[in-house]
């Protein structure tokens, strides 16, 4: 049985907020951190309207949201997750920052046995475990958007990560917060972005060299494969950047054309259109 019920989050996009959500929801107290405080502002009012819309479709009493609501105190000083049990950085996919992440994390959560945790769709967890001083208590924790109504998990221990440390974390994340996981070993994309990413980048270069429309792409797979949404319309709901980065860092690891982002991909991301959170992506967005 999980003993884990102080869970710390790094970020405040849709996948830290949605997992603070879970967490909270399950009557886990957490802590989140943003990089500033505006971002913690952001976070805030991003909790808020996904309860008030649950509490509005008559999914959750009002005062159930506000319990949860309650539950998440919200920071911009990674210090705040100092007593932390559980950390799940859910930062944007880069390098580099996540590495300055986890340096810190290392130094600021105090009991050893915490688990420090990332969302990294694809980068390798050995890398971010060699920037702690222990990599037995860092693990790949992969979730999947939307994060509240996703049951799977993908855990992903890196050759470094202790047993102690995914045993924790499985039962936490099995008995605490109800969800599906599975284990992936530690290669670029793990399991189910090595069968999604391909598909998903097909799709925008059929879309590229005018094999269809965007439209009549997606329904081709909704109508003809019964898919709950069309590829183009997936990215979106994942956002443009968050693929153009998982493709990149897994063609940097496997050199394979398919996970290569085409161009029409990156002038998309170039030019700030990023999906649902942007109003605009492969479809618009009011
Ligand atoms: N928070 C809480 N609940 C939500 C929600 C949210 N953000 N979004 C949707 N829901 C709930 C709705 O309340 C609804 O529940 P109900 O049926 O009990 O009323 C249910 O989910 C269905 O939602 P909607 O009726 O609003 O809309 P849809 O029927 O179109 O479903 C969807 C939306 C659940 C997103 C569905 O289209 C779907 O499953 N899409 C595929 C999503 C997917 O493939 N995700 C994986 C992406 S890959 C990834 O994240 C990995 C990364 O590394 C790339």
């Amino acid at each position: 049985m999980s003993t884990v019920d102080r869970v710390g989050v790094v970020g405040t996009g849709q996948m830290g907020v949605g997992f603070a959500e879970v967490c909270a929801r399950a009557g886990v107290d957490v802590v989140v951190a943003g990089s500033s405080h505006d971002s913690a502002a952001r976070g805030r009012k991003r909790l808020e309207q996904s309860l008030e819309r649950l509490v509005l479709k008559g999914k959750l009493a009002a005062e159930d949201s506000a319990a949860a609501l309650a539950r998440v105190t919200w920071s911009a000083d990674l210090r705040d997750l100092a007593d932390r049990q559980f950390v799940l950085e859910a930062v944007p996919e880069k390098l580099a920052t996540k590495l300055v992440v986890f340096g810190v994390l290392d130094q600021v959560v105090a009991d050893r046995d915490a688990v420090l945790a990332s969302n990294t769709s694809s980068l390798p967890i050995m890398k971010l475990g060699r920037a702690t001083g222990d990599p037995g208590r860092v693990v790949g924790v992969h979730f999947f958007n939307p994060v509240q109504v996703m049951p799977l998990v993908e855990v992903i221990a890196s050759l470094g990560t202790s047993p102690g440390t995914v045993e924790r974390t499985r039962a936490f994340l099995a008995d605490v917060l109800g969800k599906q996981v599975i284990a992936a070993t530690d290669r670029a994309g793990f399991v189910v972005n090595s069968l999604l990413v391909p598909y998903l980048l097909s799709a925008v270069r059929m879309l590229e060299s005018g094999v269809a429309s965007a439209e009549d792409i997606d329904r081709g797979m909704t109508a003809g494969c019964g898919h709950p949404m069309g590829p183009l319309t997936l990215i979106d709901l994942i956002g443009l950047d968050t693929i153009a980065a998982v493709g990149e860092a897994m063609y940097e690891e496997t050199k394979e054309p398919l996970h290569a982002p085409p161009a029409l991909l990156l002038r998309l991301v170039e030019g700030g259109y990023l999906g649902r959170k942007s109003g605009r992506g492969f479809h618009v967005y009011e």
